[in-house]
């Protein structure tokens, strides 16, 4: 009989035996910028997020920078009435994100500022690319993906993150930064396995960049399949991608550990979705689970499976009362 029970016979001896660990700077914190003064907006799906505008983002990143978290994913938000077929705003000069970045950067110039690049928060059919007969047009949506990620990228972004799922974004950002001088400074985060996935339900709400028809199956990853991912974020790789992703978190715990296990030299950032935040803080409002409890362990989760950073909407709540 082998007394494995001798592991854990005591908080010291498990904690001696414990693999994994959650930390601040494993933490990437989300936030939805839009325009205006002193805006913080409730998001009715997401209890405890808010849409800021770029004054109190400001305010908000010194709160998470004094929590030690030193990292952010910032999306834009825009007023349908502004949005075009070709998501003009995503890629002006002047667009809400690089102000956002300059605002951020120029406040705390420590903080590892990533912003999303994809076309679906800013077109007014709501896909991540130019449409043709219906379905996105991969090759001509490259480089308004590259032009947005170098707007981004001069404004004093860290990290670019193309999110669109078009095939070749990597290599096309790649390029643009180089032609721009700006490739040494500015990162590239894959979001590679992305899947088609219910669980962006309150993110698109948050974001209002639900698509006008249709969905995303053409672009984004059928959940259906076992090595598609893995060809994903190979590709991903071979075109120049700095980090990688996979994304939604939990319920893709194997496409984590794969993806580690195959690509050890690549950092890997696990996504916990919208609907995974959502889902624990329901359950929690609703007194059905210890919201402590299950938020470490979901994280603990996503580490042990080889994550090593995590994108979550909790980072700032774990931070300020569980840490
Ligand atoms: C696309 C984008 C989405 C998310 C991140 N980037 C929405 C989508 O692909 O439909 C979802 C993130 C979340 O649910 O928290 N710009």
């Amino acid at each position: 009989m082998k007394r494995l029970r001798e592991l854990r016979k005591d908080q010291a001896t498990r904690d001696k035996y414990a693999d994994v660990s959650v930390n601040v700077k494993d933490f990437i914190f989300p936030y939805f910028v839009v325009e205006g003064q002193g805006v913080k907006e409730k998001i009715e799906t997401m209890p405890g997020i808010y849409r800021f505008s770029i004054d109190t983002l400001v305010e908000d990143v010194k709160e998470c920078y004094a929590l030690g978290i030193d990292k952010i994913l910032l999306f834009g938000v825009i007023e349908d009435n502004l949005k075009d077929p070709v998501g003009s705003l995503a890629y002006a000069e002047d667009a809400l994100v690089c102000r956002a970045v300059k605002a951020v950067k120029a406040a705390i110039p420590e903080v590892c500022v990533i912003t999303d690049v994809c076309l679906c928060e800013y077109t007014s059919h709501g896909h991540c690319g130019l449409l043709h007969d219906h379905d996105v047009d991969n090759d001509t949506t490259l480089p308004l993906l590259a032009e947005m990620a170098y707007v981004h990228a001069k404004a004093g972004a860290d990290f670019v993150a193309p999110s669109a799922m078009m095939d070749g974004q990597i290599e096309a950002l790649d390029q643009r930064l180089k032609k721009g001088g700006l490739r040494d400074r500015c990162k590239i985060l894959a979001y590679s396995a992305k899947y088609a996935s219910a669980f962006y339900g309150p993110f698109r709400d948050a974001a209002d960049s639900a698509p006008a028809f249709g969905d995303r199956k053409t672009y984004q990853m059928d959940f259906r399949t076992h090595d598609q991912g893995i060809e994903e974020i190979a590709a991903d790789i071979e075109e120049g991608a700095d980090w990688t992703m996979v994304k939604p978190a939990m319920p893709y715990l194997d496409m984590i550990a794969r993806g580690v296990e195959r690509f050890p030299d690549t950092p890997m950032v696990a996504y916990q979705v919208s609907g995974e935040y959502s889902m624990l803080k329901a359950a929690a409002q609703l007194g059905y689970l210890d919201e402590q409890r299950v938020v470490y362990e979901s994280l603990i989760a996503i580490k042990r499976a080889g994550a090593q950073y995590i994108i979550t909407y909790y980072a700032k709540e774990y931070m300020q009362k569980w840490a």
